[in-house]
């Protein structure tokens, strides 16, 4: 049972947010304390849905006053357990969802000002019918929402031509741990008066206040895409493709994904409608597109010329341009069945790395000749934003192993894993933040400088550490 919470505290609470914004009944409360891989479930007595940012001061004062511990959260779409609080926490969580309001758009300065509890997905599309594009994108976004992104600066499948979460928001509205308002809703790009606070919050995982809204950079939406399936000749293949794709075709190349073998193969196995786009099989694809702002531009020639150069050279041995939106949709659709499809195979223990693009041949190798010593018959599936530099390095369990034997080897796998990747000079967590699950292993490879310098800053904003207590970084 979750700690209790001083009955005042709690008719204090109801008397902010009314009974529509409470919710205290455990099986009501389970699925806002379930993680996304269902490894951790956590407790709590009480989650809060305030609808508003007076709301959200009221609730943040109460809890300040009170000494009680908030953990803030927008769709639970995390991969990193950030977003819900553990036993021994004694903490509420501020639930963002009610805050769905799209406050404005400005056509003209390419900008949108929306609440935190926004799903991506809305954000989107309000954007294309804006003839407007928000670039963020990722396999949650029907269900994440973009206090969450912003708390985790997500990355995506995106971030190649238009940067992570970070390089796309403007201002910040933001609840600080004491309940007061800061209102950094600043739509500028040119702002050059002191520490840049915003960039402080964004990837702050909760530990320093609430954000409440923020104002988001938009682009001219594509009025013309090119996507194409390629099936790699071999892994390091993949960086001569990739920069003759930036020299070829520069920025309009929007994404550039890494799918191994065997995530086609559980793809096909176990995803709906998934069809494998090339006869044969290869052990490498890549998925890429690649965008123009207008109509009639030199795009569709340019990418001809470059598949050609790629078959030429023979880093490709086979590939499809997508004729149409539907062929394109239907790569995409692979994609996000990659992600999806590792389940059903059993244990994954996970990584999510990032190295310089020019290692990630060698960073592939070392550790799957490392994690084969170590657990015999695991099966390595590397896929995700190779043109970022960033693999989401999963190891699916070999198969007839217990799975739960196999899961408690996963920091013994991390380690190992890790090591090659500090050796290589990479991080351990390219875009889905440290949250509860990588603290340890944070303080394990960052100096005790950065750490130190980084609890400075916790308790220079929150110094009762009431926000989001034990996660990102130690107590
Ligand atoms: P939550 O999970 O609710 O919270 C995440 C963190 O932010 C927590 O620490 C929480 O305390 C904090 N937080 C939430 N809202 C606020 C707020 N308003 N103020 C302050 N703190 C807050 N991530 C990527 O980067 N790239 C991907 O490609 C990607 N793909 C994914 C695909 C799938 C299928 C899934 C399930 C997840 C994926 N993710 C990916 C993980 C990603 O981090 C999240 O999906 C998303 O960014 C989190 O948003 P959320 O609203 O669900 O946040
Ligand atoms: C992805 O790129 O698909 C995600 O970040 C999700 C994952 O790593 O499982
Ligand atoms: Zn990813």
């Amino acid at each position: 049972m979750p700690k209790k919470l001083p009955n005042d505290f709690l008719s204090s609470l109801e008397q902010i947010v009314s009974n529509k914004g409470m919710i205290t009944e455990q099986t009501e409360i389970r699925p806002y304390v379930t993680e996304q891989r269902g490894r951790f479930v956590g407790e709590t007595a009480c989650v809060v849905k305030p609808a508003t940012t007076e709301e959200v001061s009221a609730v943040v004062k109460l809890c300040s006053d009170n000494n009680i511990a908030i953990v803030p959260q927008g769709g639970n779409t995390g991969l990193v357990s950030g977003g819900i609080p553990f036993a021994e926490d004694k903490a509420i969580i501020i639930n963002l969802s009610r805050m769905n309001t799209i406050r404005d758009l400005d056509p003209i300065n390419n900008t949108m000002t929306v609440e935190a509890g926004c799903i991506l997905q809305t954000i989107q599309d309000h954007a294309a019918n804006n003839d407007r594009l928000f670039p963020l994108s990722l396999g949650a976004e029907g269900t994440c929402e973009i206090g969450g992104n912003i708390a985790s600066n997500a990355g995506g499948i995106n971030v190649i031509r238009y940067g992570n979460t970070r390089a796309l928001i403007l201002g910040l509205e933001v609840v600080t741990p004491t309940g007061e308002v800061w209102d950094g809703l600043r739509a500028l790009r040119k702002d050059n008066t002191g520490y840049d606070l915003k960039q402080l919050y964004i990837g702050s995982e909760g530990t320093l206040g609430v954000i409440t809204a923020a104002v988001l950079k938009l682009f001219p939406s594509p009025k013309e895409q090119q996507t194409a399936f390629l099936a790699l000749n071999s892994l390091e293949d993949a960086l001569p493709l990739l920069n003759m794709a930036q020299s070829m075709i520069g920025d309009a190349l929007t994404s550039f994904e890494l799918i191994p073998r065997i995530g086609i193969d559980f793809s096909l196995q176990h995803g709906h409608g998934v069809i494998d786009p090339i006869e044969g099989e290869y052990d490498w694809y890549i998925l890429m597109e690649a965008s123009a702002g207008t109509n009639n531009s030199a795009l569709p020639d340019l990418f001809e010329k470059y598949l050609e150069k790629t078959f030429e050279e023979q880093w490709v041995l086979d590939g499809v341009l997508a004729q149409n939106k539907a062929q394109s949709d239907s790569f995409w659709l692979i994609r996000e069945n990659v992600t999806l499809c590792q389940k059903p195979e059993g244990g994954s223990i996970k990584h999510d790395i990032a190295v310089p693009v020019s290692s990630i041949p060698t960073f592939i190798k070392r550790a799957n000749i490392a994690v084969e010593k170590l657990i015999p018959g695991i099966r390595p599936h590397p896929f995700g934003h190779v043109g970022d530099g960033n693999i989401h390095y999963n190891l699916s369990q070999p198969v007839g192993m217990d799975k739960q034997e196999y899961l408690n080897r996963w920091e013994d796998v991390n380690r190992v894993v890790h090591d090659i990747v500090i050796d290589l000079k990479g991080s351990i967590s390219a875009e889905h933040g440290i949250g509860r699950v990588k603290v340890e292993e944070n303080v394990h490879y960052k100096s005790p400088l950065e750490i130190k310098l980084m609890q400075q800053v916790k308790r220079s904003f929150d110094p009762q550490n009431i926000m989001n207590p034990g996660k990102l970084i130690p107590e």
